[in-house]
């Protein structure tokens, strides 16, 4: 009985936390809808705190034109995680204003704000059901099999899906768990495709993975990203030299912008650690 009332305890406090939670704020009622879609983002002035008093970013600037690649590194804790969740509105900014697609983002509706993006993260979610209904679950457009096909084919998930008892009706368990990690992140990529997004989201996960794989994997987020703006969360710095821009972040605010070059030019905190991986 102790046992029992001690997690009826814990239940219930969690509870009361939910309860006690703020309010989302509302959507506005007539949300405004971008009329140019074409993947610029501007952050002005932004600064955000996960807890009251607790100021994590104190000011952070980003312009970033249409189909640009730009990668956000850091030690694990400076705000990459965070930057993202704000960009999609997870959480709500205490101060600036995020723009996309030349509307401020608060502007907007939240649905319509994330009907524009894509992610790509490293725990991939698929959900118990056939491979072309994973495919088809991000976009609310009819989608054909042809196109789904299409899509697959562009990232190489064409050559593994054959293989499988079934092919594109091969039902995924619970957490598909029934194909493996590598085949997880080429479906969850090839849908990103069918959503065709004009901005990117990619937290670079190609641990756990061999190298042949990796290799596929990396190909197919470079084809994804061909023509969207794209944000990059890197892990391995060789994948991000070629970046428009790479945000280096510590402690929640951006302490270097600049090109792969520049960035080493400046011999500081991102070409230490580019430095670290490589010597
Ligand atoms: N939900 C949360 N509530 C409170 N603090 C958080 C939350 N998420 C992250 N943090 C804190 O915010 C900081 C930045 O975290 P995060 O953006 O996840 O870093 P990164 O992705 O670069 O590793 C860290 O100090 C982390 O502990
Ligand atoms: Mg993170």
């Amino acid at each position: 009985m102790s046992g029992q009332l001690s997690s009826a305890i814990a239940a219930g406090e969690r509870v009361f936390e939910l309860l006690d939670a703020v309010e989302e704020i509302p959507d506005p009622t007539a949300g405004k809808v971008p009329t140019k879609c074409d993947g610029a983002v501007e952050f002005k002035h932004v600064q955000f705190g996960y807890l009251p008093g607790k100021q994590l970013m104190t000011d952070v600037n980003i312009h970033v034109e249409p189909g640009q690649k730009v990668a956000i590194v850091g030690p694990t804790g400076a705000g990459k995680t965070t930057l993202i969740n704000l960009l999609m509105r997870f959480y709500e900014i205490n101060g600036g204003e995020i723009w996309v697609d030349g509307i401020n983002s608060k502007e907007m509706t939240r649905h319509e704000l994330r009907k524009h993006f894509g992610m790509v993260l490293q725990d991939t979610w698929l959900f118990e059901g056939t491979i072309r209904d994973n495919l088809k679950y991000s976009t609310e457009r009819d989608v054909t099999d042809e196109e789904i096909e299409a899509a697959a084919k562009s990232v190489c998930a064409d050559v593994f899906i054959h293989t499988m008892p079934g092919g594109y009706d091969m039902m995924l368990s619970k957490g598909a768990e029934n194909i493996s990690q590598g085949q997880r992140q080429l479906l969850t990529i090839a849908r990103a495709i069918v959503a065709n997004p004009e901005i990117m989201i990619l937290d670079e996960a190609t641990s756990n993975v061999d190298a042949h794989t990796e290799k596929v994997i990396q190909e197919a987020m470079a084809t994804l990203m061909k023509g969207r703006t794209s944000f990059v969360i890197a892990h391995r710095l060789s994948t991000i030299r070629d970046s428009n821009a790479i945000l280096y972040m510590e402690n929640g605010d951006i302490k270097e912008v600049g090109n792969h070059d520049s960035l080493m030019k400046k011999a500081g905190k991102y070409a230490e650690l580019y430095n670290s991986q490589f010597a």
